[in-house]
């Protein structure tokens, strides 16, 4: 089984790319609803929550835990592999935790992640990436830093959208979610000087979830880049590698949706989103469990 873990329901945008492209896997999702949103919180207190969600999961069975969320990742996710897992008994077992920062880094410079230095074509790249986030994956820097690193030319304008995902927890009406949007937009430009960006990051798994208020707002030459098909792609890879890490073929895939918080609240609130088919549509039935103590 592959746990899959966010804050709330953002990850459930990753988690709806997973299950479509591997119908036969088995996944166990956890959204942190009683402690959502994460943005804001301090570093200590993001590597605490995803450390003790990770274990869970872990504890649930899972081989390999996917880090659905960019805060979790740009925040926690190196202090995970390197400190914690290599303590614990869990390391022996052969398992592992992965971000979703790296493949995200990997398809926009087109530069596999253990290049970290610019190659032809990529050296001569020069267009502008914007990268909307949460308060603490943008005071990471971690996009930035990583995609010019190799691709040194490419303008990196990052953009804090503080209230957005908690605001896509809370249930806000479409109105107020369009309003934080397109604030976040005016404020890319204005930091561009008003010149449009050729790509676009969402790098924050919630802000999918209101992807056509981007679209909306964003210049039409701008690049909406899928986070959720590229960690598809990258975990579509990571298993060829890894096989052990997809279970019994044999066995029934299931699908088991966890929340430390309400699971009604959280249930109706993935409906939301999940009713619009214009936004692709979700493969899944939304129904959470309470992860039990
Ligand atoms: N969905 C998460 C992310 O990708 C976290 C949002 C939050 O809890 O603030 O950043």
């Amino acid at each position: 089984m592959i746990g899959v873990f966010d804050s709330g329901l953002g990850g459930l945008t990753v988690l709806n790319a997973l299950t479509r492209r591997f119908p036969g896997q088995s996944f166990v999702y956890l959204g942190d609803h009683a402690h959502v949103p994460y943005g804001n919180r301090s570093s200590e207190e993001i590597i605490d929550l995803t450390r003790i969600a990770v274990d869970r999961l872990f504890g649930l069975g899972c081989g390999l835990v996917l880090l659905g969320c960019n805060t979790a990742t740009a925040v926690a996710a190196r202090r995970l592999q390197t400190a914690w897992l290599p303590a614990t008994p869990w390391k022996a077992q052969g398992h592992n935790v992965v971000g979703i920062v790296a493949p995200t880094v990997e398809a926009a410079t087109q530069t596999p992640w253990a290049v970290t230095t610019p190659q032809y074509p990529q050296k001569f790249l020069t267009d502008r990436i914007a990268v909307f986030g949460t308060t603490r994956t943008v005071a990471s820097n971690v996009y930035a830093e990583e995609i010019r690193k190799r691709c040194p030319k490419v303008t990196v304008i990052q953009q804090v959208c503080s209230e957005l995902a908690g605001a896509i927890e809370a249930g806000a009406a479409e109105a107020e979610l369009d309003r934080l949007v397109e604030a976040g937009i005016a404020g890319v430009l204005r930091q561009a000087g008003g010149e449009p960006p050729h790509r676009a990051i969402l790098g924050c798994t919630h802000f999918p979830l209101v992807e056509h208020l981007f679209r909306r707002h964003l210049p039409p030459a701008t690049r909406i880049l899928s986070q959720p098909e590229i960690v598809a792609d990258s975990l579509e890879d990571y298993l060829a590698r890894h096989p052990r890490y997809r279970g019994d073929p044999a066995s029934l895939p299931r699908l088991v949706l966890l929340t430390t918080g309400d699971p009604e609240e959280a249930s109706a609130r993935a409906r939301v989103f999940a009713g619009d088919a214009a936004r692709g549509g979700w493969r899944n039935a939304l129904s959470f469990e309470r992860l039990g103590a």
